[in-house]
């Protein structure tokens, strides 16, 4: 049987979840002097940058022209890519590059599913650019988290059936995109919250024996 690993990026590779969130803040705070409550920022967690400003801005009752809303996400964009300036290896999340080489050490093939635009300037930024044998083009792929495409075509990368494959995401858009692909769901942070096959707090209690026991055991 062919395996793979398929991986998520912001808050599962990289500290970037974070720096999402601080952008959208301060744009919504310097356009509409308004602060988006913690409920709503989470909300996009895993969302496309459009599907996320629909959401704050639907959130919040706010309506704007089609222009503003492309500058808006544009401006987001630059804010966001400002904070990626000093990222390194060293942003790489606790117990992630073992997770990779073990992995790779059990024969999985790896492949990135990631919404981000950015996601092959942070790979390189990290140091990661050759980890991963497919990364899923989310601006080729059909709709974004939580409907399935980016898992399926990331699957389909590496050549392996999604029922073959487990993956790693810290949104509950992600977790829910995960499951419809038919792939085993591995969560991160709060399971009340992701509603994960399994899931750890964060990534440095990832266990890779758990994981695969029970991802067996539940076939
Ligand atoms: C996801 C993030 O990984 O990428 C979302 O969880 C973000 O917060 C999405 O909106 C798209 O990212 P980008 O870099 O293309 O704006
Ligand atoms: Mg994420």
């Amino acid at each position: 049987m062919t395996k793979a690993a398929l991986f998520d990026l912001d808050g599962v590779i990289a500290d970037t979840a974070v720096y999402h969130l601080k952008a959208w803040r301060k744009l919504i705070q310097d356009h509409f002097n308004q602060d988006v409550p913690d409920g709503l920022l989470a909300q996009t967690k895993g969302l496309s940058r459009v599907d996320s400003l629909n959401a704050i801005l639907s959130g919040l009752d706010l309506t704007v022209s089609e222009e503003e809303f492309a500058r808006l996400a544009d401006e987001k964009n630059d804010l966001y890519r400002q904070s990626l300036a000093d990222l390194n290896e060293q942003g790489i999340l606790p117990g992630i590059s073992e997770l990779l080489a073990e992995l790779r050490k059990k024969d999985f093939h790896l492949a990135l599913a990631s919404a981000s635009h950015n996601a092959p300037l942070i790979l390189e930024k990290l140091g990661l650019s050759d980890s991963f044998e497919a990364i899923a083009d989310p601006r080729k792929v059909g709709r974004g988290k939580p409907a399935p495409d980016i898992f399926l075509t990331a699957a389909k990368g590496v050549n392996c059936k999604p029922e073959d494959c487990i993956a790693f995401e810290d949104s509950a858009a992600g977790i829910t995109a995960i499951k419809a692909a038919g792939s085993y769901a591995v969560g991160i942070g709060k399971q009340a919250e992701l509603n994960a096959d399994i899931c750890f707090i964060d990534t440095a209690s990832i266990d890779l024996d758990e994981i695969l026991n029970n991802w067996q055991e539940n076939k």
